[in-house]
């Protein structure tokens, strides 16, 4: 840790201070003394504050990538004065501070911000903790996928809606199928407008009243998990699942977003004639030209990873064919397939210590074989419980980063392991006060973590479901209320080089991630900086 040599100087300035009061009492007349030891004492609090500055993420002056030049100095000056109005402003006159408001209420009042605005241009690197059927907005999908031919609904008892694409109406006798094109054919143009509303609203956890819609995190989870059932089948027909995924490349550019991490399981794509092709189809078929087409044609984007999942609610035996198979996928598809995780609520699921010789079986074939893992870990409030226990775990397995990490701050042994190799915690503010871990965002454990400079990467998880944009809020909320009012650009740049940096990407990649990155950072300072001189 960091704080040993600050400790050591920080009691060497006491004695100092003590020994120059113990001088000025026996030779200067009082008055004088008390400036002297007023002056001490300030110049002592000048130097601590600023020696921890100096610790955070962004603080650290060591970096030459974090001296700021004349423009970006003032572009710093300027979202430091509006982050300052704003902390100041809600703190002494009571003003409303959108991060302290769930999300769900508190997005408009975000997006008016001029804060706001600098951060949504601002590239941010890479997005580390995404999953594959949260990524794009649900206008794109009841804009364009609902209206496209062929897709058929039923709406079941639950009063929500199934969606699926076939060549003629399935016969059901628990849901009557009809097509959605003759569905609209009946509609009043008004009428179709409150239909698509309605349909966005099956899909959208978005609730005007979420306390009162959701009162604790089971409720919302539940609907959460409505939102993947919906959309799973509505995406998974072939060609609707390339565009699903050529947007959502489209949607995080246009928000500074050029490298995606994406968990999911391997979708099983369908077509129209009943044709189901296998998991890996998806990869040589979907993923991987969709990726290299958007590359090609945007030379700013980066790149995309998988990291391949399934659900931890399976029984072990399903997770040691999972684990098996994806040793498989890993050696057969390095260029995309980075590693592995386990999805599905954590506390309510399986533990990873349920799943320890799956998990360890890796390791123990001859010679061992190393497939990354990407552990969701410690989501959870209750400490010392068996989700808890997922970061003991995680960082056992040898982890290369973890998922949240939310109560990883009880952990002060894992903190330091967690630090001393560099396994990045992937932290997702907005997503942990929807699900309900924390309602104001100034208290998120992260904020101790960005403070000690901790490997934190900022994601968005399932923006998607509500109605986030790609990562801008969920960096906007951490710049307003998981740091200091002071801490300014470098804080931000360090979380976008941490993106990089703490990405899988190899050696080669980063370089050249890390080149596409600065490039846009100074096309974006120069923008910012000249409408400041305007
Ligand atoms: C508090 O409100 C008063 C009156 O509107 C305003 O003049 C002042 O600038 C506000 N204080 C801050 C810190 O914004
Ligand atoms: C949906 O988007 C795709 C890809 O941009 C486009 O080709 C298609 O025409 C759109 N379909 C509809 C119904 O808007
Ligand atoms: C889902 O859409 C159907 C069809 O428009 C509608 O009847 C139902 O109320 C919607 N359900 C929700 C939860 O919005
Ligand atoms: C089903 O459709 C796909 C895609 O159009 C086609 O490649 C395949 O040959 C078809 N299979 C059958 C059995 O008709
Ligand atoms: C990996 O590649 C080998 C050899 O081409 C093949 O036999 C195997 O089925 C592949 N496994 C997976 C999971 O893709
Ligand atoms: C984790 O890493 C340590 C040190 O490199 C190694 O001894 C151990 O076998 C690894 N464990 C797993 C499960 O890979
Ligand atoms: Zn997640």
């Amino acid at each position: 840790m960091a704080s040993a040599p600050v400790i050591l100087h920080a009691s060497l300035s006491c004695c100092i201070a003590a020994i120059l009061t113990m001088l000025v009492m026996v030779t200067v007349t009082p008055d004088l003394s008390i400036a002297l030891a007023d002056q001490n004492f300030a110049n002592q609090r000048v130097e601590l504050i600023s020696e921890e500055e100096k610790m955070r993420i962004g603080g650290g002056s060591s970096s030459c990538l974090l001296w700021l030049t004349d423009e970006e100095k003032k572009v710093n000056r300027f979202i430091l004065e509006e982050k300052g109005k704003m902390i100041e402003d809600a703190r002494t006159n009571g003003t409303s501070f959108a991060p302290a408001i769930n999300f769900m209420t508190s997005r408009r009042d975000m997006e008016s911000t001029n804060l706001f605005k600098v951060i949504q241009k601002m590239p941010k690197g890479g997005a580390l903790h995404l999953h594959k059927t949260a990524l794009t907005s649900l206008d794109w999908v009841v804009r364009n996928v609902t209206y496209r031919p062929n897709l058929f609904m039923c709406v079941g008892n639950d009063l929500f809606v199934k969606l699926h694409f076939y060549d003629t109406a399935p016969s059901d006798p628990e849901c009557t199928w009809t097509l959605m094109s003759d569905h609209r054919n009946n509609l009043s143009a008004s009428e179709t407008t409150e239909f698509d509303l309605s349909l966005r609203n099956n899909l959208t956890l978005v609730s005007l009243e979420p306390d009162e819609d959701y009162p604790d995190i089971n409720a919302v989870w539940e609907r959460f998990e409505k939102y993947f059932g919906m959309i799973g089948d509505l995406i998974s027909y072939r060609p609707v699942f390339k565009d699903y995924m050529r947007e959502a490349l489209r949607q995080f550019l246009a928000d500074g977003v050029q490298h995606l991490e994406i968990r999911g399981s391997l979708p099983k794509l369908y077509e129209l004639n009943g044709t189901v092709h296998p998991r890996e189809w998806s990869l040589r078929h979907a993923y991987r030209p969709v990726f290299r087409e958007f590359e090609e044609n945007n030379p700013d984007f980066i790149g995309a990873k998988l990291i391949v999942t399934t659900f931890r609610g399976k029984p072990p035996a399903a997770i040691m064919s999972f684990i098996q198979e994806a040793v498989e996928l890993y050696k057969n598809n390095s260029d995309l397939v980075v590693g592995v995780d386990l999805v599905g609520q954590e506390d309510t699921f399986h533990p990873l210590i349920d799943f320890k010789d799956a998990l360890l079986y890796p390791s123990t074939l001859d010679p061992p074989v190393h497939l990354p893992y990407y552990f969701h870990a410690g989501e959870t409030v209750w400490l010392e419980t068996d989700t808890d226990f997922n970061l003991v775990d995680a960082v056992l397995l040898n982890t290369t980063r973890i998922g949240h990490g939310y109560a990883l701050h009880n952990h002060p042994l894992l903190l330091k392991k967690v630090k001393e190799h560099g396994i990045a915690i992937e932290v997702s503010p907005i997503s942990n006060q929807v699900l309900k871990l924390v309602e104001d965002l100034r208290n998120h454990p992260a904020s101790s973590l960005i403070a000690d400079n901790l490997p934190v990467v900022i994601s968005s998880d399932d923006p998607a479901v509500w109605d986030a944009l790609p990562l801008s809020h969920d960096f906007y909320v951490t710049f307003l209320a998981l740091t200091g009012k002071d801490a300014g650009l470098a804080t931000l740049k360090q979380l976008a080089i941490n993106s990089i940096k703490y990405s899988a990407m190899d050696r080669r990649e980063k370089a050249e991630a890390m080149r596409k990155w600065k490039r846009k950072w100074s096309q974006f300072i120069q923008t910012e900086a000249a409408k400041l001189d305007r």
